[in-house]
């Protein structure tokens, strides 16, 4: 059974004294998990610390991005092989506010992905339209055009063991959730597409959602198993409202396996 993968993309929020008052807390939930697994994603300067931390846990470490090269003369930036070295598991590509913030186009994205997965990481691949390309009835061509940016630079195998995320980017931090009936026909509409080049590798990609997810809004999230995960922005950093999140995915989960 693949596990309902829940990542806290702290943002660029956090200090230890956050850590130091959280981690335990949100410890004891993860041993109480049969459903869902845990990743944290912290900015860069914390992830050895939370490493250490959660050490004999099961909850996993994210990056929130990484560069295209290797080493060498490239101030400021953070390889791949760092992140291994510093024991994280995923790597966020292509989040919007990269993509909106810091000019990250659709093939540096791909250059990303394929790194990433070539260098033995997990790529969560976010995908998702503005609120301007949602009117035009733009979302799939949106979300095929950067699956099909990666297939331009490697193959569909590419895709084997990654994560796809859709955030609609008007969803982000908006307070807005997508609808599931529109989230389950982007999802389809991609496992369709990617069923087409390869009839092996769906079952081994991961789709999850983000964009405003709460406490009060997930219930019909898991009316039928459409989606393995949330990227979960906001609520992560509030402990109380995420520890009551993550309570209630696990019901709603268990309770779903039940019926
Ligand atoms: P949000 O962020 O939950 O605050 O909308 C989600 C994300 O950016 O991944």
């Amino acid at each position: 059974m693949k596990k309902f993968l829940i990542i806290a993309n702290w943002k660029l929020n956090g200090s230890y004294n956050f850590i130091d008052k959280n981690l335990n807390i949100i410890k004891k939930i993860n041993n109480s998990l049969n459903y869902c697994q845990l990743s944290i994603s912290p900015p860069y300067v914390y992830l050895n610390y939370i490493n250490n931390l959660i050490k004999n846990t099961s909850i996993s470490l994210t990056a929130q991005n990484v560069d295209i090269h290797l080493k060498g003369s490239f101030t400021g930036e953070i390889s791949v092989n760092m992140l291994k070295d510093i024991g994280v598991k995923y790597v966020i590509i292509g989040h919007s506010e990269r993509r909106i913030y810091h000019n990250e186009d659709i093939d540096l994205i791909s250059k990303k992905f394929v790194l990433v997965k070539k260098y033995g990481l997990i790529p969560i691949l976010c995908i998702g339209e503005t609120a301007e390309q949602k009117k035009n009835k733009l979302t799939e061509k949106i979300c095929i055009n950067q699956i099909n940016s990666i297939l331009k630079i490697s193959n569909i195998k590419i895709f084997n063991n990654t994560i796809i995320a859709y955030e609609p980017i008007w969803a982000i931090g908006s307070g807005k959730i997508a609808d599931i009936n529109e989230v389950k026909k982007i999802i389809l509409f991609i496992k369709k597409y990617i069923f087409s080049l390869n009839k092996e590798i769906i079952k081994n990609i991961y789709f999850q959602y983000g964009g405003s997810v709460n406490f009060f809004n997930i219930n019909h999230f898991f009316t039928k198993k459409y989606i393995n995960g949330f990227l979960i922005g906001k609520v992560s950093l509030t402990i109380k409202d995420f520890v009551l999140l993550i309570e209630k995915i696990e019901k709603s989960l268990y309770l779903l396996n039940r019926s």
